[in-house]
């Protein structure tokens, strides 16, 4: 018989649109799939803060016994999950975070370090000098914040480098391509486009090219994920400079989780490491990442596998009492 679900946990994802929200879900349903003890509800805002208060709120009343959020935006956010955790709901921030210290656990790389590789690239690229424009990640998120605060200080160390502008990138792809047309126009002096994830990155090079500037112009992303326009597939096709890969930590917030409500050691703040990629490192980054994938896919038709057994061996079993019964 299948076990009785001994544990609810709510997971609280602000997007689940994009590739990198996409390939957290799944490293988490993977470590789920082997705690068949575990009942898993997610639920999705859509990258509106409202509606994320108001799924948090839902999670409270439903009684639930962990909570796992990725704030969409850090203010807005910080009171629900406070509330959460002051009901008693162990709570685990991943990757964004909210305003507060009011948490059980953390997941995710330092934010502010991203920036302040990105920034430390950008010198190299420039050599001390030269015009950069900046474009945000989901604007008011903590990772639109910290990455901007580790760049721009990075920057600021070096007087010849002039951070022009930072543009919205918002969660529509498209509305910063107006704007960073009409710069480029103006201003064609524009050296290197720091954009705090990879889709904008595309965006960016997409509006460059239209206007010619796409050997000019160097790119640097953040996120790093494998795949057809992944970052690493776009600075191995020369379309981005650099990329920081960005890991997930679904697999780890999973973890955490089942350490949290197993009453067994967990860490509080668990920090993801972040990388560079540029050309001198993407074909080892490509194939270690391809064999990753071959090997997650291989976990998942095992756990199929295992699953089949599980549901031939329940029938046999129903069977078995129903010949043993008449
Ligand atoms: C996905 C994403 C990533 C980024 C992360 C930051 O929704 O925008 O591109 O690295 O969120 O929170």
């Amino acid at each position: 018989k299948q076990e009785p679900k001994q544990f609810t946990i709510g997971f609280s994802q602000c997007t689940g649109a994009d590739n990198w929200r996409k390939t957290m879900q799944e490293s988490m349903y993977r470590e789920l799939s082997f705690h068949p003890e575990i009942n898993f509800i997610m639920k999705d805002a859509g990258g509106n803060s409202a509606t994320q208060i108001d799924q948090i709120s839902e999670f409270i009343s439903q009684d639930i016994d962990l909570l796992i959020v990725s704030p969409n935006e850090a203010k807005p956010i910080t009171p629900i999950v406070e509330k959460a955790y002051q009901n008693g709901i162990p709570v685990i921030i991943l990757d964004r975070k909210t305003n507060s210290d009011q948490y059980t656990a953390y997941v995710g790389a330092n934010n502010v370090e991203v920036g302040q590789v990105a920034g430390a690239y950008a010198n190299t690229i420039l050599k001390g000098k030269g015009n950069v424009i900046e474009i945000s990640e989901r604007p008011g998120s903590s990772a639109d914040i910290d990455r901007h605060q580790g760049f721009a200080e990075i920057i600021s160390h070096f007087p010849g480098i002039r951070l022009v502008d930072k543009l919205d990138g918002d969660w529509d792809k498209y509305s910063f391509q107006k704007p960073l047309t009409a710069i480029l126009k103006a201003n064609p002096d524009i050296d290197v486009i720091f954009c705090q994830n990879d889709r904008r990155a595309l965006t960016a090079f997409r509006v460059c090219k239209s206007l010619g500037l796409e050997k000019k112009i160097k790119l640097i992303g953040v996120d790093g994920l494998t795949g057809r326009d992944g970052g690493i597939d776009l600075v191995d096709r020369d379309i981005l400079n650099a990329t920081v890969l960005y890991p997930t930590g679904g697999e780890e917030a999973i973890r955490t989780a089942i350490s949290i409500l197993q009453k067994e050691a967990f860490k509080r703040e668990n920090r993801l490491q972040i990388t560079m990629i540029d050309s001198t490192n993407v074909r080892i980054m490509k194939l270690q990442s391809e064999k990753l994938v071959a090997q997650e896919q291989d976990i998942e038709r095992r756990q199929e596998k295992i699953e089949e057994q599980r549901a031939i061996s329940e029938n046999q079993t129903v069977i078995i009492y129903s010949i043993s019964v008449t």
